[in-house]
């Protein structure tokens, strides 16, 4: 089996951040610190950089199959090997919809054909698909729309929703916006044609009524329930009361963004949840920092220029960002907003506990080889042009990071080396121990 030795790099370990050798053996982590007479095949000097677990992103939109002029496998997966991103899980509102056993196992052939990095795959659930949603096991969970967004995976009733927590065994996840007060706020917008609206249309009542309705749900059923993309600072606050049922996710953009950026980004920063205020992005930053939210994910979400550019609100929400959210994260490390050991906690390790992902999510001895070599200091522009995402754009066009990757392993199998990528031959697919515990569950990180 092939051994490669990556020497010199500060490695972020699950103790802390440590300056060791790792041996990579086939597609696993051989070794932390061999003894330095161990014969390799290849020897990589990695001094002044960093070495950290891959990224593990539990909530994307490939929009494959279906949408693929958006987006697809194979650019939003160079992306996320570019980005550092080893791992992705893909939502289920793609055309079809990911609502059946057989649909999801199509999902994963085309994954295994065309992905460059590790995939696993949402089943959506809906009003009547009880049975399916009880007999699937290759996939991080249940996805839930308590609330409508794009695609139409709503499950809004009472009724339906009671079964789905006491009839499922899957860890569950959902899309939080209380549909009613979506509506209301949205007659009282009718005519709007401003972008900002958006904000107040799916506001902070919307989120927050939203959410404790899930909490309720998964406290009542003992069932556990990872809040996705959490924007205001009022979930947060929630959260910690429905411990141990309760997890929850923020982007990028409900930390970095808010109302102020619409005159300068239009629909570019249309998104749902909305973007709110600044102190929001305070709170959330406060919350993450103190636990009450679990990990970092992108929400990445891509649409053309050409549909974006449309007129609110016939401009479809949604922004991508696989390529540029560690680079993100790790640029707030310089900025002192956080630790470069939070980071790999929120964007590595969490994930993995989220959903009992099996040898991920860290840099432990006899876990698969899932790595991402990063200079902390590299300071590059993101630009439109250069995005490797299908829909080519970004967000943070224009914006100066510090902190990139420079390669990536799969598995032990080099995808992405300083802007070349190398197609993948190793079995990609996410294993789960489904039930081992999730968050709050899993305490220790042995093999
Ligand atoms: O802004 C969003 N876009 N929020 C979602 O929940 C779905 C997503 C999409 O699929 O475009
Ligand atoms: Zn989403």
């Amino acid at each position: 089996m092939k051994k490669t030795r990556i020497k010199n790099a500060t490695v972020v370990l699950p103790e802390g951040c440590c300056r060791v050798s790792v041996l990579i053996e086939g597609t696993r982590i051989a070794d932390i610190d061999p003894a330095p007479q161990i014969a390799v095949d290849i020897n990589i000097d990695a001094a002044g950089l960093y070495l950290l677990p891959g990224v593990i992103d539990d909530h994307v939109h490939f929009r494959e199959p279906g949408l693929t002029h958006k987006e697809d496998l194979a650019h939003a997966t160079r992306a996320c090997a570019k980005g550092g991103v080893t791992t992705f899980f893909d939502m289920p509102n793609t055309y079809p919809t990911t609502t059946t056993g057989d649909l999801l196992e199509e999902k994963l052939a085309l994954a295994a054909d065309r992905s460059l990095v590790n995939y696993g795959f949402y089943i959506g659930a809906t009003r009547d698909n009880l049975q399916q949603l009880r007999s699937v096991h290759r996939t991080p969970g249940i996805k839930l729309f308590i609330g409508s967004s794009t695609g139409d995976l709503l499950v809004d009733e009472q009724d339906a929703l009671e079964q789905i927590f006491a009839a499922t065994q899957l860890p569950l996840c959902g899309h939080c916006e209380d549909e009613r007060t979506v509506r209301r706020n949205m007659a009282r917008f009718a005519r709007t044609d401003h972008v900002a609206d958006h904000s107040q249309i799916r506001d902070e009542q919307a989120a927050l009524i939203a959410v404790q309705r899930a909490m309720d749900l998964a406290v009542r059923h003992r069932h556990r329930f990872h809040v996705a993309h959490v924007s205001t600072g009022a979930e947060a606050d929630l959260l910690p009361a429905a411990r141990p049922w309760l997890t929850g996710e923020v982007c990028p953009h409900h930390l970095l963004l808010n109302v102020d950026d619409y005159p300068r980004l239009g629909t570019r920063a249309q998104i749902n949840p909305a973007l709110k205020t600044e102190a929001d992005n305070r709170r959330l930053w406060e919350a993450l920092r103190e636990d009450h939210i679990q990990l970092v994910a992108t929400d990445h979400a891509p649409h053309t220029l050409e549909e974006k550019n449309r007129p609110y609100p016939e401009s479809p929400s949604g922004l991508p960002a696989v390529e540029n959210s560690l680079a993100l994260m790790l640029t707030q490390v310089h900025e002192g907003r956080c630790t470069l050991e939070q980071v790999v906690h929120w964007m590595c390790e969490a994930p993995a506990r989220v959903w009992d992902v099996r040898n991920k999510g860290a840099i432990v001895r006899g876990f698969d080889a899932d790595l991402v070599l990063v200079d902390l200091y590299k300071r590059a522009e993101v630009r439109d042009a250069e995005q490797e995402t299908r829909c080519r754009w970004s967000p943070w066009h224009g914006t100066i990071l510090t902190g990139w990757p420079l390669r990536t392993w799969v598995r032990g199998q080099e995808v992405y080396c300083e802007g070349r990528f190398n197609p993948s031959r190793v079995d990609r697919e996410v294993l789960f121990d489904h039930p081992l515990g999730g968050y709050w569950g899993r305490t220790t990180l042995a093999g």
